[in-house]
């Protein structure tokens, strides 16, 4: 019997995005062509990408030129916006409002996004080709484009049995420029895109489907192609090892935690990158049980592994010169007999003990066990991501994402990254304060603190607790971001993110750059 498309598309049998492609020139086959609407000198705005043949057989139908008509339509420079212009010969024409005219990586990733996702949201279409012509020339600018169509073409096709049709099936970038630079930079930006849809697949992925075996065996089966090892610990490896903080939160479930190991060690590698991930696959909370309202979104909590195993695919499948091992913790928190409880102390994987404070707080239990582990590798950093606390997300809102680190060097590396990838994070601090309320009267610590306020911070100030002494570390959460419960917007759709990805990439290959 074939599989069943949803387990098809765990395994990564599937294709996760449109194929990208580079040209001087429009495809003679395009279904629908993205134009540009920009700012320039403070004038009225300006069509921007227009193409001559496209434009005579405009002038031939409608007797007006695609400009004209774009700005009889009111199409608009504002960022964000798209209008549709009556196509011409077959190809539909949309134009995407660019702002002003000196364009940042991150508003072309936008903009391109924004018309892509109107172009892939239309129904009864399939297989469209699409061309993007924006005259861009600058490297960072056509990998920012080719993000953004690959990103806003992005859809979660639902569990059905049948598959659905893609409605996007190639996008050309159109740039006055294809030199041996413009191609690298397409290429960079198709392995990214694939990573971050690849991780927004996993997070879409429901949890009676997506669960630490199966997860573990998707991250292997994504990873197949790549030079990266992959090792799966189960359940009796944990054991053996002594992984006190991943057993305790999967102890709930019939479904056994699993503890991933990635290593890319490629020649000539000019630094060692540790990664951790947080893969719960379903956080009902355990004993200490969530709402129910609460507890419907937790499908995404193993957005932290997604965004780990997802950048390990992209960082090798770009080549970078960096080495990098990383982990993906996985376990259910579910209710049972055979839960761990609210005062359990549990021994973790470097031997410190722990007065567990609540099994909802199971996120940081399962990553101090990873993060321990990642510093045995010796890495010169470790970043770890996690939708570790609801208390980031009431801090942060849905769009900006926490971070936390031991040092400002690292800090600093980190939003450079970030920014380099247009992904918003905050910097939040560990206190003594913090530090001081995760204090224990029957264990070395307790996994949280004494009132509810600052919970990122308190759990910050926990994970701290297990990097080894002279190794860098951030902390990533992402619990505000990795999922995204109101309408799309530029190139993130609704559902999973994908968040971190573009991030640990960006940190990635500022590290291989010495
Ligand atoms: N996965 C949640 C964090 C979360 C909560 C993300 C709400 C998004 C929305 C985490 O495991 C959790 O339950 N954290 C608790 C910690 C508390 C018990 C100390 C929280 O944030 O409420
Ligand atoms: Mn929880
Ligand atoms: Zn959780």
């Amino acid at each position: 019997m074939a599989q069943p498309p949803a387990l098809a598309r765990l395994a990564g049998v599937t294709e996760l995005c449109p194929n990208l492609n580079l040209s001087t020139s429009l495809p003679k086959r395009t279904d629908a062509v993205l134009l540009g609407m920009a700012t320039i000198n403070q004038d009225e705005p300006a069509l921007v990408g227009t193409v001559p043949d496209l434009d005579k057989a405009y002038q031939k139908a409608f007797g007006t030129s695609i400009a004209a008509m774009a700005t009889a339509m009111g199409a608009g420079a504002k960022e964000g916006t798209v209008t549709s212009l009556p196509g011409v010969d077959g190809t539909r024409i949309l134009v995407v409002g660019l702002g002003d005219a000196d364009v940042t990586p991150d508003g072309v990733r936008n903009a391109v996004g924004s018309g892509l996702r109107k172009v892939a949201a239309l129904e009864d279409v399939e297989g469209l080709a699409v061309a993007v012509s924006l005259e861009l020339s600058d490297p960072e600018l056509i990998q920012a484009a080719g993000e953004g169509a690959l990103l806003g073409a992005y859809r979660f096709s639902a569990i059905k049995a049948e598959a659905d049709p893609r409605a996007v099936a190639a996008v050309t970038l159109v740039s006055p420029v294809a030199n041996a630079e413009a191609k690298a930079a397409v290429e960079l930006a198709r392995v990214i895109a694939e990573a971050v849809c690849q991780a927004r697949n996993w997070t879409n992925t429901p949890p009676n489907l997506l669960y630490p075996e199966t997860f573990a065996e998707a991250a292997r089966a994504a990873l197949k192609e790549q030079k990266v090892a992959v090792e799966i610990l189960d359940e009796k490896a944990l054991e053996k090892g002594g992984y006190g903080g991943i057993l305790a939160v999967g102890g709930g479930s019939s479904r056994k935690p699993r503890l991933v190991r990635m290593s890319y060690a490629p020649r000539g590698a000019k630094a060692h990158l540790a990664l951790v991930g947080k893969g719960i696959t379903f956080d009902s909370g355990g004993l200490d049980i969530k709402p129910a309202g609460q507890m419907a979104g937790m499908k995404f909590d193993m957005s932290g592994a997604a965004a780990v195993i997802a950048a390990v695919q992209a960082i090798a499948a770009a080549g970078l010169k960096v080495k990098v091992t990383a982990y993906a913790a996985m376990a259910e928190n579910l209710p049972s007999g055979t839960s761990y409880r609210s005062s359990d102390v549990l021994t973790m994987f470097d031997g410190q003990t722990v007065e567990n404070y609540n099994t909802d707080a199971e996120g940081r239990l399962v990553m101090a066990d990873a993060i321990a582990r990642a510093g045995q590798d010796q890495p010169d950093l470790i970043v770890d991501v996690a939708t570790l606390t609801g208390a980031c997300m009431v801090a942060l809102g849905l769009r900006t994402s926490g971070l936390m680190t031991n040092g400002e060097e690292t800090s600093d590396l980190l939003l450079d990254a970030a920014e380099a990838a247009g992904e918003d994070f905050w910097e939040l601090p560990i206190t003594e304060h913090t530090r001081n309320q995760i204090k224990s009267t029957v264990a070395d610590m307790r996994s949280g603190g004494t009132s509810r306020w600052g919970g990122a911070l308190v759990a910050g100030a926990f994970l701290e607790r297990f990097v080894p002494e002279g190794i860098g570390w951030a902390h990533l959460d992402i619990a505000g971001t990795a999922d995204n419960p109101e309408e799309a917007y530029g190139h993130t759709p609704k559902g999973g993110t994908g968040v971190g990805v573009r991030t640990l990439v960006a940190l990635a290959s500022q590290l291989a750059e010495g």
